[in-house]
């Protein structure tokens, strides 16, 4: 068993310029972790609550001095100079410590930096890769793939050009013998797709996730553009590279209506599921994410009952990674996927007790970086640790989301050495 023996946090940087807390955890062994907290941009109304400054003067109010503060005083003196006797135990100290249900006082982006960082720390102690020691937490004895990546090649909505209204367009190489090969497929797409928005006269820049966001006209456009990229890299589209898409829908939706730029009035939600439907027919997705709004409950569990046993319906937003919404998405039948997100929910433990809930229902788990990332590859483990089936970690481009990839390779080359 280890002592804490320092625990302090400082503002960095994130991939969009924005501020975000840095923590660094340091045992009396000598061991020590470092981790960042990654932020989103669309983010769900239930998520635990991310403390930013409001400060004009720094940062245009962005900054996180108070969480920093936060983990250098009240955190560090509840955890400096203790035992460690697990995550869980730090994490339910933490969670305490709050004393709140969303985090707002101490900060989802304090707590996760510390949980995060400590968990690093342990996995030293340990002697055991960070995947393998997230593993054991997570009671998976044996590590049996590595997830399928979720590329999201052209980024809409919140966080492309405003021309788009779905916020991400996936490619899902899924049917390879190696994330290796998975990932040469998306990359040679990735460049097919950058030839043919050129060849249009459509190439205006990348997004936040590192996907393409073109000019281009309708939802539409976006999804040929990547059917033709499959087809010219000699795939056969909805068969060895399929389709998905994160529908991000609460940014489109008002008044219990859905507006769409393919649609030239707004539609109610069954309208929309409708719309939906034929969509699902015409691309046979692999994956459909937050197709509708967080609170259009009912018609979440509609949209399952039509389209889950030939897509998997995913909540994100509706989600949260949130207990109490899993738990009732799991009575009603809402979805048949999940996105795991550690800084929805604001530390290591109680992302894998979310986990274990998804599983139970049989449901697929898709591990994912946010919007707002650092360089940081903790989720890459994570993914790998706790089994999910998917991880979707952006475009195979821009340096924060290819130091997951380039995680997931070396895990799969680690894992084959005997
Ligand atoms: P976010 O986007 O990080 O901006 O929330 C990712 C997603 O919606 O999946
Ligand atoms: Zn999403």
């Amino acid at each position: 068993m280890a002592k804490l023996s320092k625990l302090y946090a400082h503002e960095i940087l994130d991939s969009r310029a924005d501020p975000t807390v840095e923590v660094v955890a340091i045992l009396d062994s000598g061991e020590y972790g470092v981790a960042s907290v990654p932020s989103g941009t669309s983010t769900g109304s239930y998520e635990a609550v991310e403390l930013r400054d409001n400060d004009p003067a720094r940062y245009l109010g962005r900054g996180v001095l108070t969480a920093v503060g936060h983990v250098n005083s009240e955190i560090a003196s509840a955890l400096v100079g203790k035992e460690i006797q697990s995550v869980n135990d730090i994490d339910a100290q933490l969670v305490k410590l709050d004393g709140t249900p969303e985090k707002k006082r101490l900060g989802a982006n304090a707590i996760l930096g510390v949980s995060m960082a400590i968990t690093k720390a342990l996995a030293s102690l340990a002697k055991i890769p960070l995947y393998k020691y997230i593993a054991n937490i997570a009671g998976n004895d044996q590590i049996l793939f590595i997830p399928s990546p979720i590329f999201n090649m052209i980024n809409g909505g919140s966080h492309g050009a405003g021309n788009l209204d779905f916020q991400e367009f996936h490619v899902i190489p899924n049917k390879f013998h190696s994330f290796a090969a998975s990932l040469e497929t998306g990359v040679v797409i990735y460049q097919t797709i950058k030839k043919l928005l050129a060849r249009r006269g459509a190439i205006h820049s990348v997004g936040y996730e590192g996907g393409f966001a073109p000019n281009l006209f309708t939802n539409l456009d976006a999804l040929e553009i990547l059917q033709e990229s499959i087809t010219e890299t000699g795939h056969k589209p909805g068969i060895d590279v399929e389709l998905g898409l994160d529908v991000a829908a609460n940014a489109f939706y008002k008044d219990g209506r859905y507006s769409i730029k393919d649609r030239s009035s707004p539609m109610d939600s069954a309208e929309f599921i409708d719309y939906l439907r034929d969509l699902n027919g015409q691309y046979h997705l692999r994956l459909l994410e937050d197709a509708l709004a967080e609170d259009d409950w009912k018609a979440w569990v509609s949209l399952s009952a039509e389209l889950a046993t030939v897509t998997t319906i995913v909540g994100d937003d509706l989600l949260a990674t949130n207990l109490t919404k899993v738990k009732k998405a799991i009575t009603d039948r809402a979805c048949s996927g999940a996105i795991i997100k550690p800084n929805q929910i604001g530390s290591v433990s109680e992302t894998i007790e979310f986990t274990k809930l998804v599983r139970s229902a049989n449901w697929k788990i898709v591990a994912s970086h946010r919007s707002g990332e650092t360089n940081d590859t903790f989720i890459a483990d994570f993914a790998v640790g706790i089994g999910a089936d998917y991880a979707k970690f952006g475009a195979p481009a821009r340096g924060e989301r290819v130091a997951k990839y380039n995680r997931l390779l070396s895990i799969e080359t680690e894992l084959a050495q005997k």
